[in-house]
């Protein structure tokens, strides 16, 4: 089952080798992921995948909602990814709570095996103006051999359509500040946006996911409890 394993990944890897075949090539021959987007009409967002060494073969990724039997390989995806357990039991206690959205949930997958997870849940923003709403986007994770190769790109824009096709009007981020941008995030505290916690200016983001979605919105991010444990 797991033959072609023969580095240092291979021993961080979930049981049953999820994923591992590709990028335990040799850089050189590393199968890139293509985001094109190549079919919106089924439930399944499907993604081509060229293998530059081998111009005619295609693999297909797909990113779909996290299903029941995906629970063990989303926890080793974001516990590998992260190198600790906290986000993965994130994960976990945020599926129990009312701020979890299943259709927000989702899994990358290569082949049968999932390589990526992306998680948005509900939060609010507390302010002069009221209570609003609005979408945590947290944890994400790629599975290490798997990162750089498009897929964590890939779940993000996944996400924010789902997300505003849902209705969903404002997505919160913490996160890398040269990552995030390149989706449309901007500072928040300059919107008067603000995190409930300390936290470096440009790694707390915003995105509107309606054109004037955050008009009259201002406050302090308001996270389930569970995200305390964190
Ligand atoms: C962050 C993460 C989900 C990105 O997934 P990915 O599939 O590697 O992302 P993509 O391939 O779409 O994008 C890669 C780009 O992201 C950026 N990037 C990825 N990880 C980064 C990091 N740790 N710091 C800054 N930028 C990062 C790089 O600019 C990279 O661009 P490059 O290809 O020019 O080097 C993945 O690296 C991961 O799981 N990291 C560990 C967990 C984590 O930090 N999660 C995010 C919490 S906010």
């Amino acid at each position: 089952m797991c033959e072609g394993m023969h580095d240092e990944h291979e021993r961080q890897l979930p049981a049953g080798c999820r994923g591992p075949r590709l990028a335990f090539r040799p850089a050189s021959l590393q199968v890139r992921y293509s985001v094109a987007f190549v079919s919106r009409s089924t439930s399944h967002g499907v993604y081509r995948l060229q293998d530059a060494t081998v111009p005619e073969a295609t693999r297909v990724m797909q990113i779909r909602p996290e299903r029941p039997e995906d629970r063990e390989a989303v926890f080793d995806v974001n516990r590998l990814a992260f190198g600790q357990e906290n986000e993965a039991r994130l994960v976990d206690a945020l599926r129990q709570s009312s701020a979890f959205i299943p259709e927000l949930s989702l899994v990358a997958l290569d082949g049968s095996d999932v390589v990526g997870h992306i998680l948005f849940t509900r939060i609010t923003v507390e302010g002069r103006s009221g209570t609003h709403d609005a979408l945590a986007l947290a944890p994400m994770a790629v599975l290490p051999p798997f990162q750089r190769q498009g897929i964590g790109s890939a779940l993000v824009r996944r996400g924010l359509e789902e997300a505003r096709s849902l209705g969903h009007r404002v997505v919160i981020v913490v996160g890398h500040p040269d990552y995030y941008p390149r989706f449309g995030f901007v500072p928040g505290r300059p919107l008067g946006i603000l995190p409930p916690f300390e936290v470096p200016s440009e790694a707390f983001m915003v995105l509107e996911l309606q054109p004037g979605a955050l008009l009259g919105i201002q406050g302090v991010v308001k996270y389930p409890p569970e995200f305390d444990e964190v």
